[in-house]
C-alpha cells in the first residue's frame, strides 16, 4: 500500500532538482503523476519537452504511472492545459505541488524590469493561476485535496540580490495562509514548504558551496518526504503552516508579533517611539 494510492497529482518544474525528486516519491507512493516542466534555463528562457519527458520515463521504469505536461505556469492557459492533461490521462486531480521557478538575481538598484517580471510571472502568478484553476476542480469533485506551495527563507528572511524573487516568496507565504482560511470549508489543505536543496538553481551559490558535502547533504530526495506528508492523509489536520526543510532538518516558520505597548500619554510621539523601542520589540 502506498500513501498516495489512488491519487492524482500535478507537479509543476517536476522536470528537474526538487520537483523531479517529488514526482518520483509521488510515484512510488501509488499517485498518477502530471510532470510539468517548460524545459528552459535557470533564468526563464528557452523551453523544451527533454526534462519532463525523462522524468515520465523514470517513473514508468520504476512501475508507475505518469503523463508529462509541457505547459508554463506563467498563464491561465498553462495551468487549465495541466488540468486537462490529469483529466483527460487520470480522470481527475487530487493533490497540486506548486514548484517551478526561475532566478534572476541582481542587486537591487541594477535590477530591470524583466529581471522582475519574469521571477513574478513563475513564482507569484505561477502559483496563482495553477493554485485557482486546481482548486476549483477541487471543489467541483467534492473530495477536498492538497495544495502544496513553494516558498523560500529569502522571501521569509530576505537575501542580498533578490529582491524580486524574495517578494514573489513572500508574496506566496501571504497567499498560502490566505487560502488555507479560504479552503478550508472545502477541506483542501494549502501548506507551503520552504526548502534548502543542492539543485541546478543553488548549485554555484556561495551559501551551498561553504557546505561540505553539499549534493549529497543537501539533496533535493530530503524535501520530498515532508511533501509526501503534507499530500498524503496523515496531514488532513495540518492547513497554513510553513515548511522549513534543509537537508534531514524539518522546521516550522512562523510570523511573530511581539506583545507590544501603548504610549504613557494620549498618542505616540516620535521620541518616544525612539525611548521605548526595544520595549515595544519585546
Ligand atoms: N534549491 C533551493 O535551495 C531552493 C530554496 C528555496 C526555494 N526553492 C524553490 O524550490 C522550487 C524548485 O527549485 P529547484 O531548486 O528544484 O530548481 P530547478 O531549477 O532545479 O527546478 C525548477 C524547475 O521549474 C521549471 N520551470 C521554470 N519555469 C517554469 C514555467 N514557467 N512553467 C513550468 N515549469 C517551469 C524548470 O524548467 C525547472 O525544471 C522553486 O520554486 C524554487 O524557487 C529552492
Amino acid at each position: 500500500m502506498g500513501l498516495l494510492d489512488g491519487k492524482v497529482a500535478i507537479i509543476t518544474g517536476a522536470g528537474g532538482g526538487i520537483g523531479r525528486a517529488h514526482a518520483l516519491l509521488f510515484a512510488k507512493e501509488g499517485a498518477k503523476v502530471v510532470v510539468n516542466d517548460l524545459g528552459g534555463d535557470r533564468a526563464g528562457g528557452g523551453k523544451g519537452s527533454e526534462l519532463a519527458d525523462q522524468v515520465v520515463a523514470e517513473i514508468k521504469k520504476a512501475g508507475g504511472d505518469a503523463v508529462a505536461n509541457y505547459d508554463s505556469v506563467s498563464t491561465r492557459e498553462g495551468a487549465d492545459g495541466m488540468l486537462w492533461s490529469a483529466l483527460s490521462k487520470f480522470g481527475k486531480v487530487d493533490i497540486l505541488v506548486n514548484n517551478a521557478g526561475v532566478l534572476r538575481d541582481r542587486s537591487f538598484l541594477n535590477m530591470t524590469d524583466a529581471d522582475w517580471n519574469v521571477v513574478f510571472d513563475v513564482h507569484m502568478k505561477g502559483t496563482y493561476f495553477c493554485a485557482q484553476t486546481i482548486a476549483r476542480q477541487l471543489k467541483v469533485q467534492g473530495k477536498g485535496g492538497r495544495i502544496i506551495n513553494t516558498t523560500s527563507v529569502s522571501g521569509l528572511m530576505g537575501n542580498f540580490g533578490q529582491a524580486n524573487y524574495s517578494a514573489a516568496k513572500a508574496g506566496i507565504y501571504g497567499f498560502t495562509r490566505t487560502l488555507a482560511i479560504e479552503l478550508r470549508k472545502a477541506n483542501v489543505t494549502v501548506n507551503a514548504l520552504a526548502p534548502v536543496a543542492y539543485t541546478r538553481m543553488t548549485e554555484d551559490l556561495p551559501m551551498l558551496q561553504a557546505v561540505p558535502n553539499a549534493k549529497e547533504m543537501l539533496a533535493p530526495e530530503h524535501i520530498s518526504p515532508v511533501a509526501l506528508f503534507l499530500a498524503s492523509d496523515l496531514s488532513a489536520d495540518i492547513t497554513g503552516t510553513i515548511v522549513g526543510v534543509q537537508g534531514p532538518k524539518v522546521s516550522l516558520y512562523k510570523m511573530i508579533e511581539t506583545s507590544g505597548t501603548t504610549p504613557k500619554g494620549a498618542a505616540w510621539t516620535a521620541e518616544e517611539l525612539r525611548e521605548r523601542w526595544g520595549e515595544i520589540g519585546k
